[in-house]
This record gives C-alpha cells, structure tokens and sequence, in this order.
C-alpha cells in the first residue's frame, strides 16, 4: 500500500496512524531490562494454551463437555460434543470459489444489486454496473461485512424463517458504475451513498432451500440519509450541532458500518469504522481531526464535491456525528435508528453484549486502527425481558471502560468518567460529552494499553466472563518511532496478528479487573523471521478477523489478509482468505472454508438449531494495488455468478450439511 489514491478506502485506514500518545505499558517492563525475546517466550508461549492453567477456572482439563452442562444441549440442539470438529480440513485454495469440507455444501444467496424484497421495487441488477442510485436504494448495497440473525418465532420455527441484518460496509467505485470515477455527478454520489448502509432482509427455508422472501414486510436499507436520533452525554453536545440540526439531536444516517452486535431484546447494532476517510479538511486541521484521521487530502469516494456535509471546512462537527455504535429494530422497518454515545466515538469494529448475573449489561468493544483500545460499556440499569426494546435505554446510561493489560497476565477496566483520573478541563474535557467524543484522547490519557488492530470481540455463550478479540495485524509495532513490542502484543512486525482471550474477575462481566492470555499467534510454525513465528496448533491462518462462537461453543474465526499482504514473501503458499474453527479450551484450529480469489471472510451468524449458517464474503476480486478498474472489473474474481461481462459481487453465504445435521461435525 502506501499509494492513496490507487488503494480501497477499506485497505487504506491501515496504514494510518493517529495515536501518538506516549503510553504504552512497555516502558516499565523495559525498565526493568527484560529483552523482546523474554517477553515473546513469556507471552507467547508461556502464556499460550499451554500456559491456560494461570487463568482461572479456564485450565486445560476443563472440557467442553464438563463446562457445557445441560446448557449447550438446550441452545444447540442437543449436541454430543464429542462428535464435533469430525470434518475433514479443507487445503489452502486459489481457486476463485468457496470451498467447504465434504459433507457441507455452500451458496451465495443475496448478493450486491439483488433486491431487498420492497413491496412492488424490486429492481434487477444489470451486470454492466448501470444501475440508477435510485435502484440501488432499493437493492444490497456492497461489501457485505457484520451480520446477525434474528429467528422468527420458536426455536423450530425460528430456524427456518427470520430476519439477517447486516452491514455494507464500504464502496468501490470501479464496480459500482459503468464507466469509475468519470462523469463525476450527484447522481453517481447518491448511489454510492445508497450502496453503503445496513440491509435488513427475511430469509426462509420453505421450499428446501434458502431464499431471500420478496416482497417482505420487513425489508429495509438503511443508508448515510437514513434519519437517527441520538443517545447519551453527546446528545446536544456543542460538537454534535450543525447548521441543519442546530440542536445537535438529529444525525442524517450511518455509514463505514463494520462489524456489529445483537441485543437480548431484538435489536441489531451496527459499528461505524472507517468513517474519518469519508470527511476532508483543507488546511489546518484540529488536533480531535488528527487524532480520529480526519484526511487533509482529495478523498477517492470524492462525496465532498457534492455533498456539503462531508466537506469538514463548510461543516466542522458533521465529523462528530460519526464514530459511534447505532441501534436497529429490525422487526419494525419505521423505527428511527439510534446512536448511543455513551459507548464512545471510535473506529467501532463490533459490539459484543453479555448480560450479568445481575441484569446489567456489558457490551465490548474494539477500535481497529494500529495501536488502539479495547473497550467496554456497562449499563446502570438492568435488563427487563418484559420490557422489550425498551431496553434500549440501557444503553444510553453507563460507564464507559477502556482496558490495561499488564505484562504479568493481569488486567483492569479503566473508567471513562469526567472529572476523574485527569479526564478534567485542563486536559481538555470539559464534561462526558468531550469525553466519549474524543474517546480516544481520553483513553490516552488514563494510560489504556495500545493494541494490534482490534477487530472482532467474541464471548463464550457458556463461561460467564470468558472473552476472546481478533488482533488482526500491526506492522508498525516495535518499528523505529513506533511502541515497542508488550506482553498483549508481543511480536514486532506482526504480520500474522494474534487472538487475545480475558477472563473477568469471578466471571463477572460488570468489574474492573480480568486475567488475560494469549489463545494463538497467528502465521507459521517456522519463519525465516523470529517475529512470524507462531504457537497455535492446526491449520495455518493469518490476520484473524471475523470471530464468532457459535450456539455450541464452538469459536469461528474469519481472516481478513489484504492482498497486497497476501503478496508478501511470509504468506507465499498460504491461497485465499479462510475461516476456521477452534474448540477454544482446545486450541486445535481446522480450517473449515476457504474464499474466492480476493475476498474477506466475513459476517457470521447461525439460525438457533446451529444447522444453517450464514457468512458474508466481501470483495471478491481484490486488487493487488487497489480500486477495481472499471475498463475490466473481473480481472480478479467474477464470483459468484462467473458470467461473461459481470463483475464481482460481495454476497451473503448460506451453509447447511448435506443431511442436515449441525454444523461443526
Ligand atoms: Fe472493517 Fe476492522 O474491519
Ligand atoms: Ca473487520
Ligand atoms: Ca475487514
């Protein structure tokens, strides 16, 4: 990468850095005289699988069965643990197709530019990349990314029939018109802005297969135009108003929406991540500009040029406006989305729930950009299954925490209060508003732990406070002018990234201290390079993404290794993107599906029977050095419809077995 203009903007964030704060935990470990090599003996090994038996209540010999109890059998459909992870590994692939173990089958089955099923607007996708921004309002928009799926009624029923939200996180203009970035237009802006946002589609098994239903009474998209209210201290906040919404109370849309979460009553949530490429801002920029990579260059979506809002000169806060986790009633396609700031303003990749023994809720959360946090929200209030969405308010009154992981295995929440631990007026915080708007800077100042990239945050549906989070990659890590190396993040270089897993104190996810440890660094077991080298068993894999436990326990793991990475020396061999499945107190990791040429594995979701499962892949036909080229968009992929003359296309992924039984076996 390293060439802007010629690079996605999906790709291009990460090769940004914005956290110059100097707090890195390191520094007193270095103090101390301990070299890079004791510290990736001690983290990396020491503190690998083989080393669970520091965590408590999470030792090897803790099965799943032992752990599971009755539980997984009523969640899962009464599954016989011992009979999982039977299927035999598919091999690396460079095949432009989606392969899965014998015994499974896969289709793409809602792709970019097919309708969502609105009442009597269905238009269809034409291959040539003609489509009006009109059409595409009422179509999928492109590079599908987070999903959930919401069952409708009973477990039998509901797993057969329900609802996928999900999220289209990003555009590229050499696919979606005919002709790229020429003839520049409102026109052209509109439909990229109608390509991106959230798609919410009924999906049903009532023929033998699965099928998108058109028309559905629940088909929406959401799009950067759909009306959101706002939630939390930044609700009127002085930095939120703008000139069309004086009161700072009504925000136009959502957009760069990535990973997501589910609520226990219903709702979806979507996480706004690469927000601050969209914005551009001429000249000196403000030092919250900077820290949240607000881009003083020509941006390649090229919005700006007719769309004030996403000319930072002529609308300073709209900026503000972005950044944050937003709800969606799926259930209700007139319901007003809402963005809750009182989970913090970052480069949201998911947010994970769990609900405490005691009703409050906790909802995790990482912001992915080389050397950022891990956070978590906690609700004051509790969770009322009567209430129905009415719960939502949970999310509007909390404490914010942003997480330390200190180099002996401990661990700490960090609260996000105003006023407390510097977070005052002299440090530029005048009230909880500028404190969960410039997240960020706040968790720089209490002295947080910076992270390689953290993506994806999963919690075992059967240990209470057991919480893994992908660490995708940071190649800056431990280089000249960059944090050293740290036990949390302990490879220099990390090309592979690696899988952290925290146990909450006591398992109970409203405190403040955990242990952690590391569950795998990625990448190969023998590298020419000391810092490649990995300590997972099993199948090979790089750049853990998507991460996602299933009904029975079982972790999956989606990767996401940018191509121009894919090119580098240490990845030679290792084919497309994958997505693999671990027992984590097992550590065992087989690769279960391999992607078309180009793609992400991403977006996972599972109806409640665990025998359909739902994947997004998302930009198929990746270039090596970055935009599609309008003139010969399949250069790369033409998945999944390979015909003459189309394109590649993101698309939602069915998976069932053969015969139907659960998947994992
Ligand atoms: Fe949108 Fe961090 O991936
Ligand atoms: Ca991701
Ligand atoms: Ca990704």
């Amino acid at each position: 990468m390293g060439k802007p203009k010629a690079v996605y903007l999906k790709a291009a964030h990460e090769d940004l850095i914005s956290n110059e704060s100097e707090n890195t935990v390191f520094s007193d470990v270095l103090e101390k005289g301990v070299s890079r090599r004791d510290l990736l003996r001690k983290a990396g090994v020491g503190i690998g699988i083989l080393g669970a038996a520091m965590i408590p209540g999470m030792g090897a010999a803790t099965t799943l069965t032992a752990k599971f109890g009755s539980s997984a059998a009523s969640a899962g459909g009464r599954v016989d643990l011992a009979r999982l992870l039977r299927f035999e590994a598919v091999p690396f692939s460079t095949e432009d197709t989606i392969i899965v173990p014998k015994g499974y089958k896969a289709r793409a089955f809602y792709s970019w530019g097919d309708a969502v099923g609105l009442n009597g607007n269905m238009p269809e996708f034409k291959f040539d990349g003609s489509n009006s921004a009109d059409d595409q309002l009422a179509q999928a928009g492109m590079h599908h990314d987070g999903m959930a799926y919401f069952p409708i009624g009973d477990h039998t029923a509901g797993s057969k029939n329900g609802l996928l939200a999900m999220n289209h996180e990003y555009i590229d203009n050499g696919l979606l018109f005919t002709d790229g970035d020429q003839n520049w237009s409102l026109e052209k802006v509109r439909k990229g802005q109608n390509a991106m946002g959230i798609s919410v589609v009924e999906v049903s098994k009532s023929g033998g297969d699965w099928q998108v239903v058109r028309p559905s009474k629940y088909a929406r998209r959401i799009t950067p135009h759909t009306p959101m209210k706002i939630s939390g201290p930044a609700k009127g906040h002085t930095l939120m108003r703008t000139l069309d919404d004086p009161n700072g109370e009504v925000i136009l849309g959502t957009m760069q929406n990535c990973a997501n979460g589910q609520t226990p009553w219903g709702t979806y949530l979507t996480c706004e991540e690469n927000w601050s490429d969209i914005f551009v801002k001429k000249g000196d920029r403000t030092a919250l500009e900077k820290r949240y990579g607000i881009s003083d260059k020509d941006e390649v979506y090229r919005w700006n040029e007719f769309d004030k809002r996403f000319d930072a000169n002529k609308t300073p806060n709209e900026p503000n406006r972005f950044g944050w986790v937003v709800e969606i009633d799926p259930f209700d396609p007139t319901s007003t989305p809402v963005k809750h700031t009182a989970l913090g303003r970052f480069k949201h990749e998911g947010a994970e729930m769990v609900v405490a023994e005691n009703g409050q809720v906790a909802v995790y959360m990482g912001d992915d950009q080389k050397f950022e946090y891990i956070y978590k929200f906690i609700s004051n209030g509790t969770y009322d299954p009567k209430k129905g969405t009415e719960n939502s308010a949970l999310l509007s009154d909390g404490t914010l925490y942003v997480a330390r992981f200190n180099d002996d295995g401990s661990g700490e929440w960090l609260p996000m209060i105003h006023g407390q631990n510097g977070l005052t007026a002299a440090n530029g915080f005048r009230d909880q508003g500028d404190v969960v708007i410039n997240a960020r800077g706040a968790a720089d100042v209490l002295g947080a732990t910076k992270m390689d990239r953290p993506e994806w945050i999963s919690a075992n549906p059967h240990q209470q406070g057991s919480i893994y989070c992908t660490l995708t990659n940071n190649s800056d890590r431990g280089e000249a002018g960059y944090p050293d190396v740290d036990a949390a993040n302990p490879r220099a270089n990390n090309l592979f990234g690696h899988i952290i897993h925290w146990l909450e104190q006591g398992g109970d996810v409203t405190g403040t201290a955990f242990s952690w440890n590391i569950l795998a660094l990625a990448g190969r077991d023998q590298a020419e390079n000391r810092n490649h080298v990995a300590n997972h068993r099993g199948d090979l894999f790089g750049s853990p993404d998507g991460l996602k436990f299933d009904h029975n326990g079982l972790l999956w793991v989606q990767t996401d290794v940018s191509t121009s990475t894919l090119n580098q020396k240490v990845y030679k061999g290792m084919g497309n993107n994958q997505m693999l499945v671990v027992d984590p107190n097992e550590g065992y990791f087989k690769r279960f599906l391999t992607g078309p040429s180009g793609a992400e594995v991403t977006g996972i979701a599972f109806t409640p029977d665990n025998k359909t499962m739902f994947i997004n892949i998302q930009h198929p036909g990746e270039p090596p050095s970055g935009n599609a080229d309008a003139k010969n968009p399949s250069q790369y992929s033409n998945w999944p419809d390979h015909r003459q003359g189309g394109r590649p296309r993101s698309a939602t992924v069915v998976i069932e077995r053969e015969d139907g039984d659960i998947i994992g076996l």
